[in-house]
C-alpha cells in the first residue's frame, strides 16, 4: 500500500499528547510544511496564512484554551484568512495535506472549528481587519492513554463511524447509487474520501459521477452556528484525500468548475469537479 492510502487509514483525531515538546527536527518539519506548500489545484489557492504556536514560550506556559478537549498539546498550527466563501475548501484541501503530512511523521493531530478559545489564539498571530480564525489543531506526540474526554468525544461523535457509499456516491443522478465496481480505477480514491475526518463527522461531501468526470456537492447543515460554511471546509477535506490517492495511483486529471446539469436535491450545492484524464 503506497503512503497515502496507509496513512489515510491510520489518521484519527488525537485528544490527549505526551507532555512533551516538539523535537528540534519535527518543529523544523511542521515550519517546512506550512511555509512550503507544493503543487495545489488552481480552485484550492485561495491566500491563507498558517501559523505554528508552541504551548511554552520561554519556560512558562501560554494560554491557548480548548475547554479541556485536548490535554497537553506541545504545540497549534492555527489558520487565519480574509477570504471567506472560497477560502473554506481551500483550508480544507491544503490544511487535511499538512495533517496527513505530520501523521506519517508519527505525530498526532486533531482539525478544532468549536471547542477553541478564539481570544487566545487570535491575540498571538497577526490578522487583518477582514481576517477570521475558523481553525486551529493541536499537534504533538499521541499519549499512549486515552482521556475520559476523548473517549466521551468519539463514542458521542460516532467517530469511527462513516456513511455508506450508497448514501455518499451516485451514478449520472442522486437517485442512482455509484457500486464500486463501476468506479472502476477510482473505487480506491473514493474509499480514501469516505474515510477523511469532517466537522462533527456529519461527512457532508456527496459526489456524482456523469461522463467521465467526479462532481462534487456539499450537503447543507441548517443548523451551523460558525457564520462560515464549515460544510465546504469538510468537501475540501474530502477532495484533498481523493485526490492525493488518485495521485499515488498514477490516475491523472484536473479539478475545474463545471455546469454538471444534474438535478439536484434543495440541500446539495454543486462545488467543483475532478475531470479524469
Ligand atoms: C472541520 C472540522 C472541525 C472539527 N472541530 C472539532 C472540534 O471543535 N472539537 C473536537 O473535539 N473535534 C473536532 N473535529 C474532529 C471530528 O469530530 C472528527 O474528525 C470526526 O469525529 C471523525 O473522527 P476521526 O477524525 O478520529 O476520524 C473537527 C473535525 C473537522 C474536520
Amino acid at each position: 500500500m503506497n503512503w497515502v492510502d496507509e496513512t489515510i487509514k491510520r489518521r484519527k483525531s488525537v485528544r490527549a499528547y505526551a507532555p512533551r515538546p516538539l523535537s528540534s527536527a519535527d518543529r523544523q518539519g511542521l515550519q517546512d510544511l506550512l511555509a512550503e506548500e507544493k503543487n495545489t489545484p488552481e480552485i484550492f489557492a485561495a491566500p491563507l496564512s498558517f501559523h505554528l504556536l508552541e504551548s511554552r514560550e520561554n519556560g512558562k506556559d501560554v494560554p491557548l484554551g480548548t475547554y479541556g478537549v485536548i490535554r497537553n498539546a506541545p504545540a497549534f498550527i492555527v489558520i487565519s484568512t480574509a477570504n471567506r466563501a472560497e477560502a473554506m475548501e481551500a483550508i480544507g484541501y491544503r490544511f487535511e495535506r499538512i495533517v496527513l503530512e505530520a501523521t506519517r511523521m508519527g505525530l498526532g493531530t486533531c482539525w478544532l472549528a468549536g471547542t477553541f478559545r478564539k481570544e487566545q489564539f487570535s491575540e498571538r498571530i497577526q490578522m487583518g481587519p477582514e481576517d477570521i480564525l475558523p481553525i486551529v489543531c493541536p499537534v504533538g506526540y499521541p499519549s499512549e492513554r486515552k482521556t475520559l474526554t476523548e473517549k466521551v468525544f468519539r463514542a458521542v461523535g460516532k467517530s469511527d463511524h462513516r456513511k455508506a457509499w450508497e448514501e455518499l456516491f451516485f451514478s449520472g443522478t442522486f437517485g442512482e447509487p455509484l457500486a464500486p465496481e463501476k468506479a472502476g480505477d477510482y473505487a480506491v480514491p473514493l474509499e480514501m474520501l469516505r474515510l477523511a475526518p469532517s466537522a462533527a463527522n456529519r461527512q457532508p461531501w456527496r459526489i456524482v459521477f456523469s461522463q467521465g468526470m467526479f462532481h462534487f456537492y456539499r450537503e447543507e447543515n441548517p443548523a451551523s452556528k460558525y457564520g462560515y460554511d464549515l460544510q465546504r471546509l469538510d468537501v475540501g477535506i474530502g477532495a484533498c484525500h481523493f485526490h492525493l490517492s488518485a495521485l499515488s495511483h498514477g490516475l491523472e486529471g484536473s479539478f475545474v468548475k463545471a455546469a454538471p446539469g444534474i438535478r439536484t436535491p434543495e440541500n446539495m450545492a454543486y462545488l467543483f469537479s475532478w475531470a479524469a484524464k
